[in-house]
């Protein structure tokens, strides 16, 4: 497996693929079909997607030249996103985003990572350290959805080691 960063030109299509597939195959255990076609909605403007994920510091995992995951960590340490297509799940793809996430926001001199994890990836979130702050309760396209505002405080050492601003 391969992490890089996001490419323009090639990866809008293959992370919106990857969203999509995870949340109907994936959260779709979790959340109902009404939540599920909200959240994994057709009316996802592709032109508007590939904007967001080349604004927000997007990091793809890739196996045989295929991007299988993706998330995101921004200078405060708020990771937005975090998908793996269910044809790997449960292979450490996720985990192996969440560690690049952790050392990409020490870097940064953050010091916390936060999320708002779905019932589906809280115990990935869990496995890495994350506790939940809030169960919450966002309305998505006019449908509530069930989510958890969850924090990991960062070592002030480890920041202070990769000479981070909040050191
Ligand atoms: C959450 C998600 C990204 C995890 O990706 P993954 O590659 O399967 O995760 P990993 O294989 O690295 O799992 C890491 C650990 O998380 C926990 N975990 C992951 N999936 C789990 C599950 N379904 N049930 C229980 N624990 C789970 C386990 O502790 C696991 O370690 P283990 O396999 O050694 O027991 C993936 O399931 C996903 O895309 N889910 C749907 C989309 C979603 O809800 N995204 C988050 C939006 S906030």
């Amino acid at each position: 497996m391969l992490l890089r960063p996001f490419r323009d030109d090639d990866d809008a299509a293959a992370t919106l693929d990857v969203f999509r597939r995870a949340i109907t195959v994936l959260a779709s255990r979790d959340y109902t079909a009404e939540q599920v076609a909200a959240w994994a909605s057709p009316d996802i403007d592709p032109a508007v997607w590939a904007e967001r994920r080349a604004a927000s510091r997007t990091q793809v995992a890739e196996v045989d030249g295929r991007v299988v995951g993706f998330t995101d960590v921004d200078e405060d340490g708020y990771v937005d996103m975090l998908f793996v297509d269910p044809d790997v799940a449960r292979q450490g793809v996720g985990s192996a985003l969440l560690r690049w996430a952790r050392a990409t926001a020490v870097e940064l001199g953050a010091h916390a990572l936060t999320t708002n994890a779905s019932l589906t990836a809280r115990p990935a979130f869990e496995a890495h350290g994350f506790v939940v702050v809030a169960e919450q309760h966002p309305v998505l396209r006019g449908v509530e959805l069930t989510n958890f505002r969850m924090r990991c405080a960062l070592d002030p050492d480890l920041r202070r080691e990769a000479g981070g601003a909040a050191g």
